[in-house]
């Protein structure tokens, strides 16, 4: 049986693709104390776990290095997709929405409106769809700064518990759409080793379920 590799976005996706890998009957005990080292095999399994960021992920799965990959649905969207999106694995979910500060107007005169994101492709084809004509600033983190400094009048980004959203005085004006985790599979790998990558996404249906 071919040994694969799986990369897994580190952050808040991990700890939870380690719950499905356990459930799975995986020994994730060497991903779970993981030190500096980021590669482990799994003891019990012919896997070895790789753990990214969530845009490198699709990197190593699109150039075939792993053969699956754990990324949120926010990443496939921006970076485009050619690989396979077989499973939506439920956790990570959180959705993409625009905001603003509390009560600002931001469809209230025809001013040209600029957006604030960490995801500008997504942005700009949600614009695009509402045939609105805005301004995209790519922003790399803590995007909700953005408006409290006046560089934006709304930002598109992730909420999930909208924690961060109410401690900054914004607030949802419009939900975009739901995002969580997907199970990604390269497209030749998906052929080369079929027996391996389909019970394991088998176990993981069942794991799911
Ligand atoms: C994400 C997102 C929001 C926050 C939303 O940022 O961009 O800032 O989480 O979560 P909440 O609704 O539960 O508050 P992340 O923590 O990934 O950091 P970053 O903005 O620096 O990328």
């Amino acid at each position: 049986m071919q040994n694969l590799k799986i990369a897994v976005t580190k952050g808040r996706l991990l700890d939870e693709s380690l719950t499905l890998f356990e459930k799975m009957g995986l020994d994730c005990k060497p991903v779970r104390n993981p030190g500096r080292r980021l590669i482990h095999q799994i003891p019990n399994y012919p896997l070895q776990v790789v753990m990214a960021k969530a845009p490198d992920v699709i990197t190593y799965v699109e150039h075939g290095v792993c053969s699956m990959g754990i990324v949120g649905k926010d990443t496939i969207l921006e970076q485009g997709n050619s690989f396979y999106e077989v499973l939506d694995l439920g956790f990570g979910a959180c959705r993409f929405a625009l905001a603003v500060m509390d009560g600002f107007d931001f469809y209230g005169d025809y001013k040209k409106r600029r957006v604030a994101t960490k995801y500008p492709n997504v942005a700009r084809s949600y614009f695009l769809s509402k045939g609105i004509d805005v301004s995209v600033i790519k922003i790399e983190g803590s995007v909700e700064i953005a408006p409290l400094l006046g560089l934006s009048d709304g930002i598109v980004d992730i909420v999930q518990t909208g924690g961060t959203l109410k401690a900054n005085g914004l607030s949802v004006i419009e939900d975009i759409r739901r995002i969580s985790a997907r199970l990604i599979v390269n497209t030749a790998a998906m052929k080369l080793y079929k027996p391996e990558i389909f019970g394991f996404i088998e176990k993981c249906r069942a794991s799911l379920a």
